[in-house]
């Protein structure tokens, strides 16, 4: 992109063909809003500023959402007071960047699958024009402004709405992509009336008179996906999925395998390394990052985690805010909450929740466990129905601490604050609420008593009740 590029991206409005209480540009698309898409193609394109033109409702959290997103972005807010069409959104927005002289690259909010690639066609194709615009032959116009051209000149854009008969069999369309000089922009955008069917400003009336004066470049592309806006839910279906067809070649091209791409949902931020397995039904979304032959087996939920190499999570798996380290297991039905932290080698198998618990190098949860604010370490075992009770009921959550190879036995109770030393032993069935020290074992149940041949004399008494 030729240096001093501003970008002006149009995010007012609520959206109404959405019918939803969310801002339409907030919408998720591949775990990113829709604007997110957009933005992140601006910045991509090194363009500085980018400017958001978000309405006075809706606005403030399509700002949050943004400044969040891309926290180092030199992003510009502007505020269009109502929503008056497109023109008047860029009119505004240009208000906000006064002095900037050079280029201007105009997007809109809602056609979030542009690629890098085009508006370089379209950098490349503004040269001596006045304006360069990105357009797409699609098998469905409805809705879209149509391309009009003399011989092969583009010489207007008409809305749907005010195109005639034969206009509206047209099937070139404008995607709402502009470059043009910041100067020429702000002389044709102060020329803008209102006079159509909607009765708005429309942004799509400078097409015909840039190409009154150096001419407006239409830049055609073959991918008509790459230029569908979204307007309705069923539109955003059909984004969701292209993009996530593309982050799906994008991550088999680099040593991905998917059992089945058609049911993988994966996010924008997932990074896997190569001779990965990811199985059917398996969610990734957040900032996940998958190691080296690791490996998910769907379905799965996986969010905001980091899986080391050779990890693997079995079916049934929920994983959220955790860490997987190498060659460590999880599952089937194991549950790391946030905080939960698996050293190499270790395993959580089923039924086993962990939440803000470190699980040491090599140590063992294998069933039914709940394991919360615990601090395991290395080569430990965790009995099948062992609790750890952090929780009284006050506002500070108790700690357990297990040491190196202790031993805790199945189904005991855990009651924290409390440290099992290194080595220890607990026996089966017991309620820990003192400390174990290293190498002790502790009983923490009631002894049994066996009282030989009374079960013949119960079942005489028993069979006496029932003739009666
Ligand atoms: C627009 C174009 C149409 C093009 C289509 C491509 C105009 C007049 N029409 O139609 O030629 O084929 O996009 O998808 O530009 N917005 C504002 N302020 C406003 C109005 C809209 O910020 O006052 C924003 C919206 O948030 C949206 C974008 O501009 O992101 C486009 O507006 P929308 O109403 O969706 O235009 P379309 O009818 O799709
Ligand atoms: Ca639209």
């Amino acid at each position: 992109m030729k240096a001093n590029t501003a970008a002006l991206i149009l995010a007012a409005g609520q959206g109404k063909r959405m019918k939803s209480r969310l801002p339409k540009v907030l919408h998720q698309c591949a775990d990113r809003p829709l604007v997110a898409h957009v933005v992140g193609l601006a910045l991509t394109r090194q363009c500085k500023p980018v400017v958001v033109v978000v309405d006075a409702q809706g606005g403030k959290r399509v700002r949050e959402v943004l400044t969040a997103t891309f926290p180092d972005a030199p992003l510009v807010f502007a505020v269009q007071p109502e929503a008056k069409g497109t023109g008047d959104a860029v009119r505004v927005g240009l208000k906000a960047i006064a002095k900037h002289t050079g280029r201007l690259l105009v997007l809109y909010g809602d056609v979030p699958l542009l690629t890098p690639a085009t508006i370089g066609r379209l950098d490349r194709a503004l040269s001596g024009a006045t304006l360069s615009f990105v357009t797409a032959h699609v098998s469905d116009p409805t809705g879209y402004g149509r391309i009009l051209r003399h011989g092969k000149r583009a010489i207007a854009v008409v809305e749907h709405k005010d195109a005639t008969k034969a206009q509206r069999a047209i099937r070139e369309i404008n995607a709402g992509v502009y470059l043009c000089g910041a100067r020429s922009m702000r002389t044709m955008i102060g020329r803008l009336g209102n006079d159509n069917a909607k009765g708005e400003v429309y942004l799509t009336d400078i097409v015909a008179m840039a190409a009154k004066k150096k001419g407006a470049v239409a830049v055609e592309v073959d991918n008509d996906s790459e230029v569908r806006g979204v307007n309705t839910r069923a539109e955003l279906a059909l984004a969701e999925a292209t993009l996530r067809g593309r982050l799906i070649a994008h991550h088999q091209a680099r040593g991905v395998t998917f059992q089945d791409p058609g049911n993988t949902f994966i996010g924008s931020d997932v990074k896997i390394d190569a001779d990965t397995f990811i199985g059917v039904g398996v969610q990734m979304s957040g900032r996940v990052k998958i190691g080296r032959g690791a490996r998910i087996e769907g379905p799965s939920v996986i969010k905001d985690s980091t899986i080391a190499p050779g990890a693997i999570v079995h079916p049934f798996s929920h994983v959220e805010d955790a860490s997987i380290g190498r060659g460590a297991s999880v599952g089937p039905f194991g549950r790391l909450r946030p905080g939960a932290v698996l050293d190499e080698g270790a395993r959580i198998g089923n039924f086993v929740e962990m939440k803000k618990s470190r699980l040491g190098k090599g140590s063992k949860a294998n069933h039914l466990a709940y394991l919360g604010d615990a601090e395991i370490g290395a080569g430990a075992n965790i009995g099948a129905g062992t609790i750890t009770c952090n929780y009284d009921g006050g506002p500070i959550k108790h700690k357990t601490r297990i040491g190196d190879g202790a031993f805790v036995g199945s189904s005991s109770t855990l009651v924290a604050p409390i440290n099992i030393g290194a080595g220890a032993y607990v026996a089966a069935g017991s309620t820990v609420t003192k400390d174990v020290p290293d190498d002790a074992l502790a009983f923490g149940r009631s002894r049994q008593v066996n009282r030989d041949g009374y079960a013949k004399t119960l079942r005489e008494r028993r069979g006496k009740q029932a003739k009666r």
